[in-house]
């Protein structure tokens, strides 16, 4: 048994809600103009899509966050229960301790009962392929993620030093696994270079995870007592520029905002940015934890409803025409965009 690795896990669902810094996902600097005479019947609007082939209701997914351990077990339960009644995706977190700890499975495997959910496996970029395929068996998913995570294993004192090989190693892993493949940041965000450099090894499914919300640096220096990592506490690219710089690479790239996105109008921003979903982690989590399995269902009803409020304000019936919706860039994201 990992207890190390089990302790670590519960450690930052625990470290997540005590953390107290604050930065901006810059989404505030995007302008979406009002359009007074929208002829919209707020019934009609449809926040419907297509998300791996499958309809779901809102351009919205519950992102990677944990499994593993007897409370992680809970959480994995009651988010993927609350995910089948929204009909949204859903992604479990590192599966990395299945590999090794049997123990660990059922926390994860819970889902493979669950088909009536499009779910996605977890694991880091330094993994093979023969373990991408295990983590995507054990919950039947349909796509999978790997995490790029440097500057979470760089605080950690037993964290990975080496990321040498990664690369290399990502590159069998895209060419030859068997479901889709998404590539995501845990909260710094994947810059345009990054970005066209995993488009150029087959790439097209990219989670930006830009920094605005869940901070990793500050959530593992927690755990130390030692050091402190406190300088680096603003690292990482806003989330709405990550959606910029990646968009700015490739149309055929499919582009998941997150990173901070909390409520209807991150959600709707991101999407005219020129993302074609977004995904929540903290905020559900708090929802759960601090509230119940109820108030965080709510949240997630609610954020439909406002994400429709955005679309009649703006006078738009769809999704597809919401990101048609022009926008300017004001501040701070128009400096670091423009400058
Ligand atoms: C995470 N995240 C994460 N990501 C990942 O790829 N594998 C993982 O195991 C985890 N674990 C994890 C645990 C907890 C408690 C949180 C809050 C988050 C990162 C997550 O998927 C996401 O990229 C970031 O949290 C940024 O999104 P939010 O939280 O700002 O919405």
């Amino acid at each position: 048994m990992d207890e190390k690795r089990r302790e670590r896990k519960d450690q930052h669902i625990e470290n997540y809600l005590r953390a107290e810094f604050r930065s901006k996902t810059l989404l505030n600097n995007v302008y979406v103009e009002h359009n007074a005479l929208s002829d919209i019947n707020f019934d009609d609007i449809d926040t419907s899509v297509e998300f791996l082939g499958k309809k779901i209701s809102m351009p919205v997914m519950v992102n990677a966050m944990t499994g593993g351990t007897d409370i992680s077990e809970d959480i994995n339960e009651d988010l993927s229960n609350i995910c089948k009644e929204i009909n949204i995706p859903m992604a479990v977190g590192s599966q990395a301790i299945a590999l090794k700890d049997e123990d660990s499975r059922a926390s994860f495997s819970l889902l493979s009962k669950k088909d009536d959910i499009i779910k996605l496996g977890n694991l880091g970029w330094e993994n093979n392929l023969e373990n991408f395929e295990f983590a995507k068996d054990l919950i039947r998913a349909n796509a999978m993620q790997a995490h790029l995570n440097i500057a979470q294993e760089l605080v950690m004192d037993e964290g990975d030093r080496d990321f040498s090989n990664n690369f290399e190693n990502l590159k069998k892993v895209v060419k030859s696994l068997r479901v889709p493949l998404f590539v995501k940041e845990v909260g710094f965000g994947i810059s345009k270079d990054a970005a066209q450099k995993l488009y150029d090894i087959g790439v097209r499914y990219i989670d930006v995870a830009g920094k605005g919300g869940t901070n990793f640096i500050e959530i593992e220096d927690m755990r130390i007592f030692d050091k402190d990592y406190s300088e680096f506490y603003s690292w990482g690219i806003p989330t709405s520029k990550a959606i910029l710089d990646v968009r700015s690479v490739a149309d055929d790239i499919f582009l998941v905002a997150s990173g901070g996105i909390r409520n209807s109008v991150d959600v709707c921003k991101s999407l005219i940015l020129g993302a074609d979903m977004t995904a929540v982690s903290g905020e559900i989590l708090s929802y759960l934890l601090r509230g119940d399995y109820d108030y965080a269902l709510k949240y997630l009803k609610e954020l439909q409803v406002k994400i429709k409020l955005f679309m009649a304000l703006v006078g738009v019936r769809n999704i597809k025409e919401l990101k048609k919706t022009p926008y300017k860039l004001t501040g701070r994201l128009r400096e670091l965009v423009e400058g």
